[in-house]
């Protein structure tokens, strides 16, 4: 097995009876699950909760998906230790058996895969077609780590003078603390979660508060393929308890975060601080927000500018780091975009995510719903909202998508991350100022340009600072290992998540030189 021997798993396509009625059934079976009880999981055994919270259908705010057990600090601890006694003989296990049960996970994956993105449709408010793709893009994280990992457990000889050898090798780093987000519910706690432990670390698990049913599953899919106890462990909880006590704590080695930035600024500052018997420096992985922008060029083709802004703008109701919510184009097609692009965002389905043709569901929960109102609301006096959709008649978190003319980059609906289905539309009088506009924000995540000039494409190939640059097409979506994903500025530590060097964040290199 080598990374280029890996393929992505290909999506189903709801176009076909088959894959039709097996998502519906899934959907309908999953749904009559609804109310169970899951709580923190330490080396096999479900530790009680004091606390429940119910996780709610966004959908349907008063369908309780699950209830959901509030790992304390006395969890916390029984998980950090179990981890610490597992770390020593889990770093040791041959990295071929490893990446078996990393492959066993994707495995399981596959044989549930209906049932995984089905369970995402309820607790998230994702469309099929979007809780699909978040399910082969776990499998994904699986299936690359799984040989990315063989390969970097070969030490590589360095120079071939006589009577020198010299070998670099990578050591599993120790015990990481994983935190997760709830808009990749499924793939980005399986990409951060399998790194670690493919690399030779015991894991604990600390998922969002919104998506904890999901993650869950992982947990049991785990369970099921047989991991050592102690090596996967499960504290869904709150992040001011379980993430804080995780992040200070002497025994964690790693931090994987994916999150927003103001969180992942937090455990960035936490996490530099010693704690008593510490003999580490810890390392934080941390892919947080963005602005990201696409920019719309003179001569660009603007059916395909349309529906690429609008499915990047728009999809999981804009809950996408690499979500697009500043379209910059080009004063000499912007009335002709414009008109096109409202529309198009009054032309998506708007509805429950559970049915097949839904394109935009609710977003993830009340808190959510209201933050994205506030911006609208100062979207208003900041520009001018040419459409704001009407949201069904329901208790749902729906957001109506929203476009909204005459921002400038001083605008904070040009600079702040809004996390929802609202889209600043910005004109600018030639590229070079789109330009600069794009580049204007404190973060560098997505970024995207249409355009047919070879020259422009080639300045934005230099000069649009983002981690994932996308021509002539949108820009989310990336794929493991076709397009390592991650960003820098305030987005992100220059991490690549489904890449080649994300194994390394949980590794120490160690060079040994043997006079031969
Ligand atoms: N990787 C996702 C995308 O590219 C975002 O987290 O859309």
């Amino acid at each position: 097995l080598n990374a280029t021997g890996f393929r992505n798993e290909p999506l189903r396509d709801f176009a076909r009876q088959s894959d039709r009625e097996r998502m519906a059934q899934a959907v309908a079976s999953v749904r009559k699950m609804f109310g169970r009880r899951y709580g923190a999981q330490v080396a096999y055994r479900e530790l009680p909760a004091t606390e429940t919270l119910p996780s709610l259908n966004p959908a349907a705010p008063d369908e309780v998906v699950g209830e959901v057990g509030m790992a304390s600090l006395r969890d916390t601890e029984e998980a950090l230790q179990a981890a610490s006694q597992a770390q020593q003989s889990w770093a040791t296990t041959p990295v071929e058996e490893r990446a078996r049960l990393v492959l066993a996970v994707a495995e399981a994956m596959r044989r549930r895969r209906d049932e995984l993105a089905a369970w995402m449709v309820w607790e998230v408010g994702k469309t099929w077609r979007e809780a699909d793709g978040d399910v082969c893009e776990a499998i994904d994280f699986c299936e690359y780590y799984a040989r990315e990992a063989m390969e970097l457990e070969r030490p590589e000889r360095l120079g071939r003078l006589p009577g020198e050898l010299n070998e670099l090798m990578y050591v599993p780093r120790g015990v990481s603390a994983v935190i997760a987000p709830w808009n990749f519910p499924l793939a980005i706690l399986t990409g951060m979660t399998m790194a670690a432990a493919v690399t030779g670390n015991a894991v604990i698990m600390k998922p969002a508060e919104q998506s904890s049913v999901i993650a869950a599953q992982l947990m049991n899919l785990c369970n099921e393929v047989g991991f050592p106890p102690g090596v996967i462990g499960f504290l869904p909880g709150r992040g001011e308890v379980v993430g804080e006590a995780l992040v200070t704590d002497a025994r964690v080695h790693t931090v994987a975060f994916t999150g927003s930035m103001e969180v992942g600024l937090q455990i960035v500052e936490k996490a530099a601080k010693m704690a008593p018997g510490q003999a580490h420096v810890k390392h934080v992985v941390c892919e947080m927000g963005g602005k990201n922008a696409i920019i719309v060029d003179a001569d660009a083709d603007l059916d395909e500018a349309v529906t690429g802004v609008v499915h990047s703008a728009f999809g999981f109701q804009g809950q996408k780091c690499s979500a697009c919510s500043r379209v910059i184009v080009h004063q000499s097609c912007y009335e002709a975009f414009k008109e096109r692009l409202v529309e198009a965002v009054k032309s998506v389905l708007l509805g429950p995510p559970a049915e097949p043709g839904t394109k935009i569901g609710p977003v993830v929960d009340a808190q959510a719903k209201a933050s994205i109102e506030r911006y609208i609301a100062l979207g208003r006096d900041e520009g001018r909202v040419l459409v704001q959709r009407e949201v069904p008649e329901s208790q749902g978190y729906y957001v109506g998508p929203t476009v909204i003319e005459g921002i400038t980059p001083e605008h904070r609906l040009a600079q702040e991350e809004i996390f929802g289905p609202v889209l600043a539309l910005m004109k600018a009088e030639s590229f070079d100022q789109a330009l600069a506009m794009a580049n204007s924000t404190r973060f560098a995540l997505t970024g995207g340009v249409y355009s047919r000039s070879p020259s422009n494409i080639a300045r934005a190939r230099r000069e649009f600072a983002v981690g994932n640059l996308y021509i002539n097409r949108g820009i989310t979506g990336a794929l493991v290992y076709r397009n390592p994903f991650g960003g820098f500025k305030l987005s992100g530590a220059g991490t690549k998540a489904g890449g080649p060097d994300y194994l390394l964040h949980f590794m120490n290199p160690r060079v040994v030189v043997e006079n031969t």
